[in-house]
């Protein structure tokens, strides 16, 4: 899980990201990046990982804002465009699936209301 928490400054908006890891089932085969420091305005990059195999070509993100239910944000395969839910677009949330193991979510232009928790999940295609 990717958590975004804000801190302020005198005069600076940082935004800290903090990843918690397990994803999927809670166990390793499911990583996230684990830890970044952002200004805000800022482009943060989630880059997640996984060892379950070339079948797992599905990769989801969502995002938990504070007292809010988890959202998705996004599907991403290595086969098929992404689908974004209501609510996002590739402009502030663009996505990368390159391969079945790997994928990144990326967030432009970071703002306090984007502080929340982000995680990935996979799944195997059909
Ligand atoms: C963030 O990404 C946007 C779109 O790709 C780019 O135009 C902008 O320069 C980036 N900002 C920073 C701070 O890297």
């Amino acid at each position: 899980m990717e958590v975004i928490m804000l801190k302020h400054s005198f005069f600076t908006l940082s935004v800290f990201l903090l990843c918690m890891s397990g994803c999927v089932d809670g166990s390793d085969p499911v990583n996230q990046t684990p830890m970044l420091w952002k200004f805000q305005d800022d482009n943060a990059t989630m880059e997640c990982s996984h060892t379950k195999g070339s079948t797992y070509r599905q990769m989801y993100w969502y995002q938990q804002l504070p007292a809010q239910n988890m959202k998705q944000i996004v599907l991403t395969t290595t086969y098929s465009p992404h689908e974004y839910e209501q609510g996002f677009n590739k402009e502030k949330f663009p996505a990368q699936k390159k391969d079945a193991e790997t994928g990144s979510l990326t967030l432009n232009k970071l703002q306090p209301e984007d502080s929340g928790v982000y995680f990935c999940a996979v799944s195997e295609s059909q």
